[in-house]
């Protein structure tokens, strides 16, 4: 008896849910809609089961007549909205609005209304030229912003007047020529700002500087070459930047002096030549380092990262030139777990490099031309406690009789007895050696004052490295002489393809 009223319960209900679900579909959900209940999820991760009405795709010129009137999210995705002209606050429960990749082209075409409870618009791809002050006064809940894609390039000093609640701000892509930090006093609780992609003429001490909770920031694709050591003060709780694929040829550690608590450094694609000592100097909460995809990086210098005591990763991969680590590039880094360097012009990764990092559990160095001898032994005499990524592509390339052989499977005492003792300092040859050809191996680092600059267009070190490189520089002959030099490894010095740099012609001497 009991399990038959559950069960008449039960059937009451379905039939009442599927009327409610018909009645609106027939009733107020606009013609061609989709009105159903769909799971959401808030800027702050919550998650809903949000009333929906999806207008996505449908052409629409104008938005639907009447809403049903509990929507929380309303979907206009890719339509030819050029206007709202009949505002939204009946739709008291509404959440997020979504009008990306319409006909946009002025926000005073769009009367919203007041919609205290908004929590996110999405307007990217649209064509909105500008943002008079006190735009979106009007939506001073709201948490996500997406303006990016559009043709912005002239945002008011209050353009975000009201936004108290914002937490995320898409303003990528745009025609922004300044940056004011004006407009981020009205959104102090921002966490998440996206700005690359605008023709910045240049980034502005304390452009950021109101934004005292921001955590990321994204300044990529900006034709950045450099920023004022000012630019990033008051960013106290920033703890990812990205500078990707901008035309730094230094590290920034002026400005980055500034941001005491980022955890990720995003460096990738910029023409960066050295990394130097003191790059990263006092920046105590490090984790994860990127210099990736670098055309222009040549050397990681000697003390180049050190004490960075909670950096966990560093990924330099896909670096053409890239054919220098300095044995003690690596310094007081306990917490290293990862070192990526697949991709590189490589000829060794030393066994030093790897035994100063106490925590090292992964190291990526295939797809690198290697160079099997004694400094690489290490790699293969199973002491060591460290994986290799991809061990089938870590392949020597050097010497001939090893080539294209598995690291790995090499014979230690094979690469033992190509392994010729080290010439000192010292003994070091002079000038015109370079041009007699003594096949050397370098493993010390190019001086660092004066750094080695290129002059010209001529690549970074050819014809321009100081002379006082040669200190302090160890050299390991590679067997007989012959007709050409071959200095494997010489930092600062090394051109675009280390292998075939080394032609004894005076101009191209590696001590000049
Ligand atoms: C708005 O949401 C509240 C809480 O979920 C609900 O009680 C109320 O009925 C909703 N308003 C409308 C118009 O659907
Ligand atoms: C978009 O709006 C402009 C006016 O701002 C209008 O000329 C154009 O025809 C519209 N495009 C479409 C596809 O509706
Ligand atoms: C709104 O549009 C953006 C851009 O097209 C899309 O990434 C996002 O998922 C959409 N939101 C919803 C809830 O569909
Ligand atoms: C990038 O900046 C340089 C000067 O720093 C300028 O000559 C060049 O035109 C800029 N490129 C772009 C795409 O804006
Ligand atoms: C190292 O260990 C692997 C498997 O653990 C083994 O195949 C290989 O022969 C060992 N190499 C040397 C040099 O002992």
């Amino acid at each position: 008896m009991k399990d038959m009223s559950v069960a008449v319960r039960v059937f009451a209900g379905l039939m009442t849910a599927a009327f409610v679900l018909a009645s609106r579909d027939k009733a107020d959900c606009p013609q061609q809609c989709v009105c159903e209940i769909r799971p959401w999820f808030s800027p702050t991760s919550v998650y809903m089961e949000a009333p929906t009405v999806d207008c996505n795709d449908l052409g629409l010129f104008l938005l639907p007549e009447r809403l049903p009137a509990d929507t929380q999210v309303l979907l206009l995705q890719t339509n030819n909205i050029a206007s709202v002209t009949k505002a939204l606050d009946y739709l008291s429960n509404i959440t997020e609005i979504n009008l990306s990749q319409n006909n946009l082209s002025s926000m005073a075409e769009l009367a919203l209304g007041s919609l205290p409870r908004l929590l996110s618009l999405h307007m990217e791809e649209n064509w909105l030229g500008s943002l008079p002050n006190s735009c979106l006064a009007q939506l001073n809940g709201l948490q996500e912003l997406y303006l990016n894609h559009n043709l912005l390039s002239n945002i008011a000093p209050g353009g975000f007047l009201g936004l108290w609640n914002l937490q995320r701000l898409h303003l990528n892509s745009n025609r922004l020529q300044a940056i004011s930090s004006h407009w981020f006093q009205a959104t102090p609780r921002l966490e998440i700002l996206m700005i690359g992609e605008n023709p910045i003429a240049k980034i502005q001490d304390m452009n950021f500087e109101p934004l005292t909770n921001l955590r990321s920031l994204v300044l990529a694709r900006m034709n950045l070459s450099e920023i004022p050591d000012g630019a990033l003060v008051g960013l106290d709780q920033l703890e990812s930047i990205s500078f990707y694929d901008n035309t730094f040829s230094r590290v920034p550690h002026g400005a980055l002096k500034k941001v005491q608590s980022l955890k990720f450094l995003d460096l990738n694609k910029n023409p960066i030549q050295r990394i130097q000592r003191g790059d990263l100097a006092d920046m105590l909460h490090l984790k994860e380092f990127g210099i990736s995809s670098m055309p222009e990086l040549v050397s990681i210098d000697s003390f180049a990262l050190s004490n960075l005591p909670e950096l966990s990763k560093i990924e330099a991969t896909n670096n053409p030139k890239l054919s220098y680590i300095h044995p003690n590039a690596f310094h007081k880094l306990p917490r290293l777990e990862t070192l990526m360097l697949n991709s590189n012009a490589l000829s060794a990764l030393h066994r030093i490099t790897v035994e100063s990092l106490p925590n090292l559990r992964e190291v990526s160095m295939h797809s690198n031309p290697l160079r099997c001898d004694c400094v690489l032994r290490w790699v293969n005499m199973n002491r060591t406690r460290i994986r290799f990524m991809e061990p089938e592509s870590l392949l020597c390339s050097e010497p001939p009789e090893f080539e294209g052989q598995r690291v790995r499977q090499v014979q230690v005492r094979e690469m033992m007895e190509i392994c010729l003792p080290l010439i000192s300092p010292g003994s070091l040859p002079p000038v015109s050696a370079c041009v007699t050809a003594v096949p050397c191996r370098c493993t010390a680092g190019p001086s660092l004052n004066p750094s080695p600059r290129s002059t010209g267009s001529r690549p970074p070190g050819s014809g321009s490295c100081p002379a006082r490189s040669r200190t302090g520089t160890t050299c390991t002959p590679r067997g007989p002489s012959k007709s050409r030099a071959s200095w494997s490894v010489k930092p600062g010095c090394t051109p675009a393809s280390p292998t075939t740099w080394w032609a004894p012609t005076s101009d191209r001497c590696p001590w000049r």
